[in-house]
């Protein structure tokens, strides 16, 4: 069985195996202190026959997973050896009133400077499942990223079958030029970079790539017996469909909430999103793979390869060829895209409610938009931008969340506007003129407590494309969701106000939206950005300044005394 654990947390390993083997886990009710040192370190590494020096934590690619239990503490001290400006963000971690542990560089913290350390602390509290860490700074988390396992508070097993085994596949891509190079490269053009030259599961891109004999993740299954994949994509910039040649996957749980479980052929996973699935071993004893490959129903290149790992029956030759999956959906199967999100509901029950707020207090309309800036030096004079409600989020010099406790003037504005500059036919023919955008360092600043519904809304500058967008500090339920422009006096009608899906990052359909809902009621500064590298670069960002509420409880925490200056 090919799990990859990390660093040497011995005792906790146990726990997690017999966990994972069948054993009622009553090992310990109390809270614990999970304790983690990383090293972020450059080490060579190889794949499709093409070494290069990458930033790692522990040596590791990917790093080490994070094991914890709700309700648990956890302190992870960072190291920084690389050279490289670092911050590591806890993907889909709340951390209520401690922006502080949250990571974004620039927006909770300064980044930690090449031989310093910061520990990043907070409890877990409230969730359980699987989420994700990585880096949150230029583009460093192509390499920079980890599993985060939260098992469920004792004695509260999973509500689903209890799998025998579990076992993480994080979905990444890999470069063999180095990665910050062709970034920096690009942006002198004002271009994009070159898109990935292959996928990975579990750092490896399978058989299917040169030189990968040795770079093949496989797993190996006992027939009639049922396993859990903790499934992430760490991806940069690529949606991604993953299936199990001959076998259904049943989805019990996305971004760490429960849902409703349902069976389906393969599954979508944006950059940012984790999806859990029980997948029997049912089927006749032989080798079969796992393949992810790109989802894109736009007119925008992407890295088409297919990447395979090995779901591998017990005394079945490894010599035997697996069999692919031909239950993967075309790479523009706009249909299963939408079929697929509408499937995911919210597990709802008393235990695990979906507490979606019913009355909005704040409607707010963000469109996302492409567009092109002036840029003399850049080969056509202009450099590609983002922006939602046309404005391209300018990146402070010092962290926003310091500024906005310390309440130092002069770093941002909070005037970032509910409704666009002015309304059009937002997904209608392309549109390629006036493509210009406002810069700004602008928040929206939001009341404690505020119940607020966004609906964000693509755009046809340029082109029309899927934007999957994450929220910081917060979960949120995902009402409704359509293609075209959305109708404010007809759709909200059709919104899910019972049991949503409830997660950190959603898809908004490419030339379509998405409306979310959720209540402000963590206090700080919460990063609001689309989680493909490529758009976030681009200024596809804002963030939240979530004002303290009147009782203390309600406030933002002291900073820790170690968090970095700028
Ligand atoms: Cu997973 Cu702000 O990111």
């Amino acid at each position: 069985m090919a799990i990859q654990h990390g660093s040497g947390l011995g005792l906790l390993r146990c726990i997690v195996l017999l966990c994972s083997v069948g054993f009622l886990c009553f090992v310990t009710a109390e809270a614990a202190v999970k304790k983690y040192q990383f090293n972020v370190q450059v080490k060579n590494v190889s794949r499709l026959c093409n070494a290069k020096p990458i930033v790692t934590v522990n040596g590791m690619f990917p790093g080490p997973t994070i094991y914890a239990r709700e309700g648990d503490q956890v302190l992870i001290n960072v190291t920084n050896s690389a050279q490289y400006n670092m911050s590591i963000h806890w993907h889909g971690l709340k951390q209520f009133r401690n922006g502080w542990a949250d990571g974004p560089a620039y927006i909770t913290q300064c980044p930690i400077k090449p031989s310093n350390s910061y520990t990043y602390a907070f409890n877990i509290t409230g969730q359980r499942g699987t989420l994700w860490w990585h880096a949150h700074i230029l583009w460093l988390r192509a390499t920079v990223y980890g599993a985060i396992v939260i098992m469920p508070e004792t004695p509260a097993p999973f509500p689903f079958p209890q799998p025998h085994q579990e076992t993480n596949i994080i979905l990444g891509e890999w470069w063999n030029s180095d990665v910050e190079t062709l970034v920096n490269q690009a942006n002198q053009l004002g271009l994009p970079p070159p898109s990935s030259d292959a996928h990975t599961i579990n750092g490896k891109p399978g058989p299917l790539f040169p030189c990968s004999e040795k770079h093949t993740f496989a797993m190996e299954v006992e027939s009639g017996k049922t396993y859990l994949l903790r499934i992430i994509n760490a991806a940069l910039n690529d949606e991604l469909f993953f299936a199990v040649a001959g076998h259904t996957m049943t989805v019990v749980e996305i971004d760490a909430v429960y849902t409703k479980p349902f069976t389906t052929r393969a599954i979508l996973i944006a950059p940012g999103q984790t999806t859990n699935v029980l997948v029997k071993a049912d089927q006749t004893p032989d080798r079969y793979f796992m393949a992810a490959k790109p989802f894109m129903d736009a007119p925008v290149p992407v890295d088409n390869k297919t990447v395979t790992a090995i779901f591998q029956y017990k005394g079945i030759p490894t010599t035997i060829l697996p069999k692919l999956p031909t239950s993967l959906p075309a790479s523009n199967d706009t249909k299963f895209a939408l079929d697929y999100a509408s499937k995911l509901k919210s597990l709802n029950t008393a235990q695990f409610p979906a507490n979606v707020p019913l009355k909005v207090d704040r409607h707010m309309f963000y469109t996302i938009g492409l567009g092109k800036n002036p840029c003399p030096s850049c080969q056509n004079d202009t450099k590609i931008s983002a922006s939602l409600n046309n404005i391209t989020f300018v990146m402070p010099k010092v962290g926003l969340l310091q500024a906005h406790y310390f309440n130092t003037s002069g770093v941002f504005k909070t005037d970032f506007p509910d409704r666009p500059p002015k309304s059009f036919n937002y997904t209608g023919a392309p549109l390629t003129a006036n493509l210009a955008t406002s810069l700004g360092t602008r928040l929206s600043k939001v009341a404690f407590n505020t119940t607020v519904e966004l609906v964000l809304q693509d755009t046809n500058l340029l082109t029309v494309e899927s934007h999957p967008f994450h929220l910081h500090g917060y979960n949120f339920f995902v009402v409704g969701t359509g293609v075209g422009n959305f109708d404010p006096a007809k759709d909200p009608a059709k919104f899910n106000l019972v049991d949503p899906p409830e997660r950190n990052t959603v898809g908004v359909p490419t030339g379509g939206w998405t409306a979310i809902r959720f209540r402000a009621d963590n206090p700080g500064v919460w990063f609001m950005h689309c989680h493909l590298e490529l758009h976030t670069m681009w200024g596809l960002k804002m963030a939240f300044v979530v004002e303290d509420g009147k009782s203390p409880e309600q406030k933002v925490l002291p900073p820790p005394s170690d968090l970095p200056p700028c």
